[in-house]
This record gives structure tokens, C-alpha cells and sequence, in this order.
């Protein structure tokens, strides 16, 4: 039996986070769960009364599970849930808590393999832009709402038109202890495609990974989410990097309740 081609996701994925931390960066996932935690602290708030168990988050895309343990260590009590399409990504998450956060390996095509429903759910750092056509969006979408409950809240990013055209644009080099990375990239206007070459050398990978993503207008979002039963409560630019523009979107969306 010949192993099925290791995807991106599962290259990256030992040295994800200190590609992420790289020149003093501070990673994305942190930047977004700093900015997430306290809402999602006022939604919990604000349902308290209507549950009988402790507060639960899903993070979908949740990669090497940084998000997931930051709102941890600030909320000891909630049910916290992550899946992800890269099994490598889900070893990374389950090294930093094994314990106390579930997690899924899963890919947003089809019904998410959760029996009981959440909260809130986030979905962060492209992983939406990722998906190849509006349909799958609102495919995406509806798997989501059925795991949320009714009044559930949604929250996540997406890159826009603005941070595909100054962002995908160029050669970016970076290293570490015994690893080289670079990565071209350029968007595609006539298409709203981003292409990213990502050519990664570390100990057992050597290799050349291609990476697609596609821009997607607000409103190609909007009827994703009505699709699948969300009211929209937020979309506003959003510029996560320090000095740098608002290339990504930030969305809030409630699923709706059965009326
Ligand atoms: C840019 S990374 C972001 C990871 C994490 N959210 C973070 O902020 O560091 C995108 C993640 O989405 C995952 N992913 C991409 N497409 C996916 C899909 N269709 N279903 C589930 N996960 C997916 C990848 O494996 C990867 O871990």
C-alpha cells in the first residue's frame, strides 16, 4: 500500500507555530482569541440562564489548536471542541491539551461527526477562503448550523479582496532551527483566485506544496449564511497585523430560531 501524498497542512505542521511567532510575530490565532474571547465571555453570560450545562465552543480549521487553548486557560469550565481536515495540525493541538479539549480530524464537505450541539463556533485564518466555490460555502455553512443550537452564534474571518491584493503578491522567505520555508504567491483578479507555491525544507519533507484559496464579496457570504439559516449581526473590516491594512473581514452571524 503506497501512503497517500502529505497535504500542506500536514507538512507545516511541526513547524507551524514557530512560523507563526517568526520575527516577533504574534500568532494569528492569538490575535483572533484575544479579540474572540470576550464576546464569546458576553454570550456566555447571556445564556447562562437557559442552560444546564457549561458553555461550549467549537473551532473549525483550528489547526495546530491555539485558539482553543487560549480560550482554555481563560475559561477553565467551558466545553471546548476542535476539528480539522490535517491530522498533523490535530497531533500539534493534541500535544498542548489533550485532556480537557476534544478534537476531530474532519473536513467541513460533509455532516461534522458531533452528536451533541455548541454554543458558538468559530471558523478562523482563511480556512472559509479556502473552500473553492460559493456552494461550498453555504454547504460548509449548513453542516455548521446543525451543530449549533438554535440561537447559536457563528464567528469568523475571511480574507478580502483588499488582503488578497496586498497580501498575495511576492516571495516571502522564512527559517528556523534546521527548517526553510518560501512562499510565492500571487491573486488572480479576473478569477478571485490565490495561489500560493509553498516550498518547505525541514527534517523528513522536502517538498513543493501548491495552496488555493478564493475571494469571496460580502455578498457571496451573506447568501451562504441565509442559506444555511444565519442572521447576520457583523461583518466589518478587520486588520488583524500591526500597520497593517483591514485585509480581512470580521463576521458574527446567529443561527436562527425555529419560528
Ligand atoms: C491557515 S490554517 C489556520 C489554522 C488555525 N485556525 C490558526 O488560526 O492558526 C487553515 C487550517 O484550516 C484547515 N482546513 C482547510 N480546509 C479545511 C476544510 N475544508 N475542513 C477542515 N479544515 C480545513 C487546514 O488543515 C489548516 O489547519
Amino acid at each position: 500500500v503506497t501512503a497517500p501524498p502529505i497535504t500542506l497542512y500536514d507538512a507545516l505542521a511541526p513547524i507551524y507555530d514557530e512560523w507563526q511567532s517568526w520575527n516577533g510575530m504574534t500568532p494569528f490565532a492569538r490575535v483572533a482569541a484575544a479579540k474572540l474571547e470576550p464576546l464569546l465571555r458576553r454570550e456566555a453570560r447571556r445564556s447562562a440562564r437557559a442552560r444546564t450545562q457549561p458553555f461550549s465552543h467549537l473551532d473549525l480549521g483550528c489547526g495546530t489548536g491555539t485558539l482553543l487553548a487560549a480560550l482554555r486557560a481563560a475559561q477553565p469550565d467551558w466545553r471546548l471542541a476542535g476539528m480539522d481536515a490535517s491530522a498533523g495540525m490535530l497531533a500539534v493541538a493534541r500535544a498542548k491539551d489533550a485532556r480537557s479539549i476534544g478534537w476531530t480530524c474532519g473536513a467541513l464537505a460533509a455532516p461534522l461527526p458531533f452528536r451533541r450541539t455548541f454554543d458558538s463556533c468559530s471558523i478562523f485564518y482563511d480556512t472559509i477562503n479556502h473552500l473553492d466555490e460559493p456552494a461550498a460555502v453555504a454547504r460548509a455553512l449548513g453542516f455548521v448550523a446543525a451543530v449549533l443550537r438554535p440561537g447559536g452564534l457563528l464567528v469568523f474571518d475571511v480574507t478580502n479582496r483588499l488582503g488578497f491584493e496586498r497580501w498575495w503578491a511576492g516571495r516571502a522567505r522564512f527559517g528556523g532551527e534546521g527548517w526553510a520555508m518560501s512562499i510565492e504567491t500571487c491573486f488572480d483578479t479576473d478569477t478571485d483566485i490565490a495561489a500560493a507555491d509553498v516550498s518547505l525544507v525541514r527534517p523528513g519533507c522536502d517538498g513543493l506544496f501548491k495552496l488555493r484559496e478564493r475571494c469571496y464579496e460580502g455578498d457571496e457570504i451573506r447568501a451562504a449564511l441565509d442559506a444555511a439559516g444565519f442572521e447576520v449581526e457583523r461583518a466589518r473590516p478587520w486588520a488583524p497585523f500591526p500597520n497593517r491594512e483591514p485585509g480581512k473581514t470580521w463576521w458574527m452571524a446567529r443561527l436562527a430560531r425555529p419560528t
